[in-house]
């Protein structure tokens, strides 16, 4: 058991798209002609964790994307402009999440007070089958579910971006344009991108059929420039022809040749049959608070519900921020909720998963009474609470604008650079969302989760998802924009930055920036933070617990509506920067 896992943890730093290891301090702002790419014309820029507004603000996981997203801001946009021009703009200057090749969520708000999700998930390929991640023995093959051809979902990106032009005001042109001229000019990278690019040259350079720009002899530094002219001509024609060019145009017909050249499965059928989907939105009460988030397959409606509600019949702001009884309480609060999720939870066009019964009251209530009172629970005694059937890579932004509409948005590859491969010809990642999938009832997969029939593989469902766009809203008015990556521990650090400010009342970069620790269930241990306190870590080892250290824990995004300020916080974790004007 502890083996697979131990590859999950190795992998998890090298493929969560974010090279912890390096500071945001060390993007470099250079002038031209101080970068080894040499491009006169290349973007350039400084990061910004921190910033209080007025009129509106974009926060993002890079400098260039937010600048892009406050720019049509300024031009008259309002946030859902402002998200689309960001998404946009991710897809070229943050290749190794942020996508057009891949798919996600977005949580809105708008001033009139209506609540959006929309859901742009990749979908399983119409033949794609449930087993087939497997040996000719059963035996679970996850490296075809996450490198390479065959791990794709059909992409749901930019199908969910035209989506999101209903409720836009600027054209659409307008809004490409920022990430069309990245791509045609080229941007300086920082640090932790080269470090990121350099790692994974072996596995570009294994599973392309073309050789992507990514590819070089030499390794990436910070300050190179990375220009992406086969990218730019595919955002020019999507600009020109909308989403029908990438679901039935050009670029499809160059997914379809990648797919045929590196034995993939996705046809041109699968890509004209794709739809992003509006859902109902996901709305619970937190005290006097109201919580927006997306709903299956998304976590938030259901896991991260869960533990905001066994979470609030607790006196946490009593117990204090990171007090040994809080950890505790939350930790088996998560063990909890990701015992259901393994179990239940999966695309519901597919699959009846018994939402209402897994989020009453009444029930939450016996889950909360196996929590024990002084020492760790453990997870082979905790399975998912009886239901009977019957009874029913990553990137994350913010936008909020001066009219009141908010937009948050979880947009995924999956893992770092998804499957790899980047599509000859049209120079976009394609994701390795199928891994998201249980390939086998009990295998973990990339972010070592298990599930079971609920996630199985069939054809044109939704891989079941942790990321959590969430708004919160007091009396009625947004007062708080969150969401952040990091695999399955996306719910948890939604949940605890959520805590921290409605029960901690933390300011929110420390909100943010605070230590953070995660727990799922399987396997049984508590992932901290390395400057996660020494003393508390000691005390929960005392009472039976097991802890891991993680390097870090997402790289979430806020924004706080306050008194007319608009306060926005990049994650001290990455490159992610915050604008406003
Ligand atoms: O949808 C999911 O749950 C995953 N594909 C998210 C992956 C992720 O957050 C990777 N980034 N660190």
């Amino acid at each position: 058991m502890q083996k697979p896992y131990c590859r999950i943890i190795l992998s998890l730093s090298a493929i969560c798209s974010l090279s912890y290891s390096v500071s945001a301090q060390d993007a470099a702002v250079r002038k031209p002609g101080d970068n080894s790419g040499k491009n006169e014309g290349a973007f350039h820029y400084s990061i910004q964790k921190k910033l209080s507004s007025t009129h509106g603000a974009v926060v993002s996981a890079h400098p260039l994307a937010s600048k892009a997203g406050v720019a049509i801001l300024r031009q008259g946009g309002n946030a859902i402009d402002a998200a689309i021009a960001t998404q946009l703009a991710l897809a070229v200057v943050y290749p190794g999440a942020g996508n057009i090749g891949g798919g996600g969520f977005m949580v809105a708000h708008l001033a009139g007070g209506k609540n959006i999700t929309l859901d742009f998930r990749e979908k399983a390929p119409a033949k794609a089958t449930r087993d087939m991640y497997l040996d000719a023995n059963g035996n679970p093959l996850p490296t075809l579910s996450q490198n390479g051809h065959l791990a794709s979902g059909v992409p749901g990106t930019i199908a969910g971006i035209f989506a999101e032009l209903k409720y836009a005001r600027l054209p659409f042109a307008k809004l490409i344009a920022p990430a069309i001229a990245l791509a045609e000019k080229g941007f300086v990278i920082t640090k932790s991108e080269a470090w990121n690019l350099n790692n994974t040259q072996g596995a570009f350079k294994k599973y392309n059929t073309v050789p992507p720009v990514f590819v070089r002899e030499r390794s990436w530094q910070a300050g190179d420039t990375l220009v992406q002219k086969d990218l730019a001509a595919t955002l020019r024609r999507i600009r020109d022809k909308g989403a029908k060019e990438f679901y039935e145009g050009q670029t499809a017909r160059l997914i379809v040749e990648e797919m045929k050249r590196g034995n993939g499965i996705i046809t041109l059928d699968d890509l004209r049959q794709y739809t992003a989907k509006e859902r109902q939105p996901a709305v619970f009460g937190y005290k006097n608070y109201t919580i927006v988030t997306m709903p299956l397959p998304g976590s938030g409606g259901v896991v991260l519900q869960q533990m905001m509600k066994m979470a609030e019949t607790q006196p946490l702001k009593e117990y204090g921020f990171q007090s040994v009884k809080t950890v505790h309480l939350m930790t088996e609060i998560e063990r909890l909720a990701y015992a259901d999720r393994a179990k239940y939870l999966g695309d519901r066009d597919h699959y009846s998963v018994p939402v209402k019964t897994l989020t009453s009251k009444a029930y939450l209530q016996q889950r909360m009474a196996l929590i024990p009172a002084d020492r760790a629970g453990a997870s082979k005694d905790i399975q998912a609470g009886m239901i009977s059937p019957l009874s029913e890579e990553t990137t994350h932004l913010d936008v909020y604008d001066q009219a009141g509409n908010a937009v948050s948005i979880t947009t995924t590859l999956n893992g770092g650079y998804g499957s790899r491969v980047v599509v000859g010809g049209a120079g976009f990642f394609l994701n390795n969302e199928m891994d998201d999938f249980s390939i086998k009832p009990g295998t973990p997969n990339l972010y070592g989760a298990v599930g079971a029939e609920a996630n199985a593989i069939a054809p044109g469902k939704r891989m079941l998802s942790s990321m959590s766009p969430t708004l919160v809203l007091d009396k009625g008015k947004v007062c708080l924009v969150v969401g952040t990556p990091g695999g399955t521990t996306i719910t948890t650090s939604v949940f605890q930055t959520l805590i921290n400010i409605l029960e901690f009342n933390m300011s929110t970069d420390d909100a943010v920036n605070k230590p953070k620790f995660h727990h799922q269930w399987l396997p049984d241990e508590i992932a901290v933070e390395p400057d996660f306190p020494a003393s508390v870590r000691a005390e929960l080892q005392k009472m039976g617990y097991t802890i891991v250290p993680r390097s870090s824990i997402g790289r979430t995004e806020v924004i706080r509506v306050s008194g007319g300020r608009i306060e926005a916080v990049g994650d001290g974790r990455g490159d992610d920067s915050a604008e406003g004007y």
